[in-house]
């Protein structure tokens, strides 16, 4: 998840609108329709407040007017940090074509994979999305299309559905992320940039020589980053998505990794069951929604001797990591084996409101 805008360096004392940062969104809206909002130089923000810079000073009309409608709001200066070159915001791009209570709807980032954005347009800016889709190729130079959620990621593919709010009408497109590229279809594949880091972090966890099973790799990016950067491995990269398998092929080829990752398609148990017993040093589980009803599978994949597990699940924000470690040291010795050590943990992202992604590593017996 990106910001929809961005600044630059040096610094310069200006005038500016000093407000609690509750009526930060509320003040610049009422500001940019006075057309008195500096924007050379980047906005500020404190612990409590946020400062607007001006151009003008406020007249005495305008001022008593900021004052009635945001409550704290006063003129003061503060040192700002100038934009090397004004890129106008999305706020910026619509303030004449929306008006003030939807300007503060707006999204204020996407996901970007390879030239597509991806955002959420809520239900009362639906009608203008298309303006926010222009609006959203204006401002980021590198993004050819924009699509907008349409519904939640489900199904056994993990997949979404998307709208094409502006740009080319296309779903497909190649990310990059930490040196490897992806040939990804969004519509296709399930495929998240806000896992980028967890792909890093497993990545550089792996030591020469091991084998890795990806048990749900979509198109590859824990397998891929692996084969990439780790001496001497070998990964098995199995989903049951086929157009996940087709583009893990394309990327194998495309990253040249061929000697190293093998993909399969199929259904993680049932390979896990008929080709890949025991052979395991290192196993990813990441299928947040269904990984412990797959430990029997993690633990039969892995050597006899033992080896790493990378659990992932979805929790509520009530539920403890502790009953999180819990449920899946239970279902480990369910199968026989035992969790020798826990050995990292920890919030990966806020997947709803009240629902966290968790990753646990663990090394099993
Ligand atoms: C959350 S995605 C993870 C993709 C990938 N690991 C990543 O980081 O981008 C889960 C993947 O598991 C696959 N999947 C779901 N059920 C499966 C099963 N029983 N066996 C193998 N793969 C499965 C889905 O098709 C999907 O591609």
């Amino acid at each position: 998840m990106r910001k929809l805008a961005d600044g630059g360096p040096k610094l310069r004392e200006s005038m500016c609108l000093k407000v609690p940062k509750q009526y930060g969104e509320k003040t610049l809206i009422l500001a940019n329709r006075l057309k008195i909002v500096n924007n050379g130089i980047e906005i500020q923000r404190d612990q409590d407040f946020v400062y607007i810079p001006l151009v003008r000073k406020p007249s005495g009309d305008e001022s008593r007017n900021l004052k009635e409608q945001v409550a704290g709001c006063k003129l003061s200066t503060y040192v700002f940090r100038e934009r090397k070159k004004h890129e106008p915001s999305l706020i910026e791009l619509l303030e004449d074509k929306l008006p003030p209570h939807l300007l503060a709807s707006l999204p204020h980032s996407a996901d970007f994979v390879g030239d597509i954005a991806i955002i959420e347009v809520s239900p009362e800016l639906d009608p203008h999305k298309k303006i926010i889709g222009e609006a959203i190729l204006k401002t980021n130079k590198n993004v050819r299309t924009v699509l907008a959620k349409a519904g939640a990621v489900s199904g056994t593919y993990r997949l979404r559905e998307f709208s094409v709010i502006a740009g080319e009408a296309k779903t497909e497109t190649v990310h990059k992320e930490y040196g490897c590229q992806y040939h990804v279809d969004v519509a296709k594949v399930y495929f998240s940039p806000r896992l980028s880091y967890e792909h890093n972090r497993v990545a550089s966890l792996v030591k020469k020589g091991e084998t890795v099973i990806d048990l749900f790799t979509g198109v590859g990016p824990f397998a891929i980053q692996i084969a990439k950067n780790r001496e001497n491995v070998e990964v098995y990269a199995v989903d049951v998505n086929p157009h996940a398998i087709e583009y893990l092929k394309r990327n194998i080829r495309l990253n040249r990794v061929e000697e190293k990752v093998h993909p399969i398609l199929g259904d993680a148990r049932r390979v896990v069951n008929e080709k890949l017993f025991g052979v395991a040093d290192r196993v990813i589980m990441n299928l947040p929604e269904k990984a412990i009803e797959f430990v029997d599978a993690s633990c039969k994949a892995m050597k006899p001797s033992g080896g790493v597990a990378h659990f992932y699940c979805f929790v509520d924000a009530s539920d403890s990591l502790d009953n999180v470690k819990g449920r899946f040291v239970e279902a480990v010795e369910k199968w026989g084996r035992k969790v020798e050590e826990i050995l990292f943990f920890r919030r990966v992202r806020a997947t709803a409101p009240c629902e966290w992604q968790i990753v646990v590593d663990a090394r099993i017996h």
